[in-house]
């Protein structure tokens, strides 16, 4: 997909400079001419509002930490100040606090359109991983940010987490100190948090990088699975095409985005956390962040402290070998019926994991949690595995224009069959 460009310097100083660094070659290739394909629907906007929404924790993080102090002491009131005499502080927090939550509701969709639609398969395993990376630095950066406030849910979230490090044998307890750099969640912990938290986001973005690269590399998956094969037929050049799109979805997100943060800022949060830290005292229920609670539902509901562990990372890392558990040759779910119903049950699978997180870890949830973790595994370990040998896809079209073409032929028959009573 690369070497598109057909950018050509006019002035002598561009010349110049191109020839030296041929970067506006580069944004060319990738952000102007490079060919997309052209059944595109609107889940292939999420990358933009990802690297969107990225900008702004990023922006919005560094004007937070010119005011917030990262020592435990003062933690939480330097957070009150921000909210209430630094000149709109209060709207640059909940832009960060509410953005982290948009950020994931966007990862969310983005990696279930990716499992949808089979952008986990050759070319594009690497590219996957790269975004299994991403989802992994994410849910650190998240974790630690959540702990800055030093609040009840800070502290004893911490607290939770850092603990599960106990379960591994033999070097478990040290490792836990390390963590901590001490006995116990203190002040020395979030100064480390408050530092890691900063220089994660950098990370993401040089792995954004890579992901991208990756993409360019090997070009856009589409809802149909079926590669570009001519360009002038299959793809459109990614502006104007792309880029009007992508600003669209973007907008939209944005007026989402805003209700939160105008009308709900803290609909999301745990009013715990208006709570100074307090090891003295423990909430009743320590739950973490709403995009954590599938996995907290799968850490507890092993009754081993290790086992929960274990099982924990490896509900996420199973994602990384997606590619080669799903034996199906065909990408797409449009021509895959029964992956599709399998698909949709994992999809509820998934959010009613995150439902049994935020309740109480006894009885009927314990239960039912386990049930959905067994399930959860077996989608990735038995039933796509499987799946991939024994279904009969549907024909795939032999190419996206084809596809397109087939569509738009559908909808003229439908349009044509619904003026019929009409006209008579
Ligand atoms: C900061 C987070 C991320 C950013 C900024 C980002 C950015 C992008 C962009 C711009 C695209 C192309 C447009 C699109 O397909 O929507 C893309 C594609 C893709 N991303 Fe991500 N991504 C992120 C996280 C992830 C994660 C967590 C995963 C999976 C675990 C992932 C997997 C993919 C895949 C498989 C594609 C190719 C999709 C296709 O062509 O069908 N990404 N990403």
């Amino acid at each position: 997909m690369e070497g598109h460009s057909t950018y050509q310097p006019k002035g002598k100083v561009a010349q110049w400079f191109e020839s030296r660094l041929p970067i506006v070659g580069l944004i060319h290739s990738s952000a102007i001419a490079y060919p997309v394909p052209k059944n595109l629907n609107y889940m292939w906007t999420f990358g933009a509002i990802l690297s969107l929404m990225l900008v702004c924790q990023i922006i919005s993080g560094v004007v937070l930490a010119m005011h917030y102090v990262a020592y435990a002491p003062v933690a939480f009131e330097r957070v009150e100040h921000i909210m209430r005499d630094v000149s709109y502080g209060w709207l640059i927090r909940y832009i960060h606090a509410n953005g982290a939550s948009m950020f994931f509701m966007a990862v969310y969709i983005h990696m279930f359109r990716g499992m949808y639609y089979g952008s986990y398969k050759a070319p594009r395993e690497v590219l996957w991983i790269l975004g299994v990376i991403i989802y992994l630095l994410m849910m650190a950066t998240g974790f630690m940010g959540y702990v800055l406030p030093w609040g009840q849910m800070s502290f004893w979230g911490a607290t939770v987490i850092t603990n599960l490090f106990s379960a591994i044998p033999l070097v478990g307890e040290t490792i836990v100190q390390w963590l901590w750099g001490g006995y116990s969640v203190g002040a020395p912990t979030l100064n480390r948090f408050f530092s890691l938290h900063y220089l994660l986001p950098f990370m993401i973005a040089g792995v954004v990088g890579l992901h991208i690269w990756a993409l360019h590399h090997v070009g856009q998956n589409n809802p149909d699975g079926v590669d570009i094969k001519n360009v002038a037929k299959d793809s459109v050049p990614f502006t104007p095409y792309a880029t009007i799109k992508d600003t669209f979805a973007m907008v939209v997100f944005l007026i989402f985005f805003s209700w939160f943060i105008f009308y709900i800022p803290n609909y999301l949060g745990h009013s715990d956390n208006y709570i100074p830290a307090n090891p003295l005292s423990t909430p009743a229920h320590i739950v973490p962040e709403w995009y954590y609670l599938p996995f907290y539902a799968i850490l507890r509901s092993v009754p081993d402290k290790l086992g929960g562990v274990l099982a924990m990372f490896a509900a996420i890392a199973v994602l990384a070998f997606l590619p080669w558990l799903d034996t199906s040759k065909v990408r797409s779910a449009k021509y895959r019926p029964l992956f599709r119903q399998f698909f949709w049950v994992f999809a509820a699978v998934s959010v009613g994991l995150g439902y049994l997180g935020s309740q109480p870890a006894e009885g009927g949830y314990v239960i039912a949690s386990r049930i959905f973790t067994v399930y959860y595994f077996a989608h990735f370990l038995v039933i796509l595995p499987l799946l991939g040998l024994f279904e009969r896809p549907k024909p795939v079209p032999a190419s996206i224009a084809d596809a397109v073409l087939a569509k738009s032929k559908g909808g003229a028959v439908v349009v044509a069959g619904a003026a019929g009573p009409e006209t008579k």
